[in-house]
């Protein structure tokens, strides 16, 4: 699959999880709340595969490219705070829905400058053969990077892709303790 493909995928699956969130009711809280940690999850490993692989490679695409990722990582950054907060937050949090609210609208608008600005771009600078490649990269690396927000880490390499791989192995045994907690 190459790159844009497989991250209009991420933005699709995260955007039904939003779908999921908005139609579950007032007092829904268990849904609420396994639908918000999906939601952590897939966000976290969707911004680290673009912070650690694409923005590196769309920022050289073209002229134009790199203000828009420079604008992205600033975006990353803001909905990674909410992310953390929602990590510590539980649906009954008087601010929970409030937040998951901000995080939903500040995704959208991402996502659609992304797929409406960003990628374009990126789809004429690169060559298909760069595209498919760099899907592959994303996919793998998909399995190493964060589960978990991070937003005090660095967001661009190189500090980036050290401090990356060392969060992403913690967060994995984290969750993998956390699953196997009743
Ligand atoms: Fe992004
Ligand atoms: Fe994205």
């Amino acid at each position: 699959m190459d790159a844009i493909a497989l991250l209009k995928a991420d933005h699709r699956s995260v955007e039904k999880l939003f779908k999921e969130f908005e139609a579950a009711g007032a007092r829904a809280s268990a849904t609420k709340s396994k639908v918000v940690s999906a939601i952590i999850t897939e966000l976290s490993v969707h911004a680290d595969i673009e912070e650690l692989l694409f923005y590196p490679a769309a920022s050289k695409a073209a002229a134009q490219t790199k203000p828009m990722v420079l604008e992205s990582l600033e975006e990353h950054l803001s909905f990674k705070r909410l992310l953390a907060d929602l990590e510590k937050m539980e649906p009954v949090d008087e601010r929970f829905d409030a937040k998951v609210t901000v995080l939903i609208e500040q995704v959208r608008h991402h996502v659609s400058e992304e797929e409406q600005d960003l990628f374009p771009k990126v789809t004429k600078g690169l060559s298909q053969v760069r595209l498919a490649e760099l899907g592959d990269e994303l996919d793998k690396a998909k399995s190493a990077v964060s589960t978990r927000p991070h937003p005090n880490a660095p967001n661009t390499t190189p500090g980036k892709a050290l401090a990356g791989l060392v969060s992403g192995a913690i967060d994995r045994a984290r969750d993998a303790v956390e699953h196997v907690t009743p």
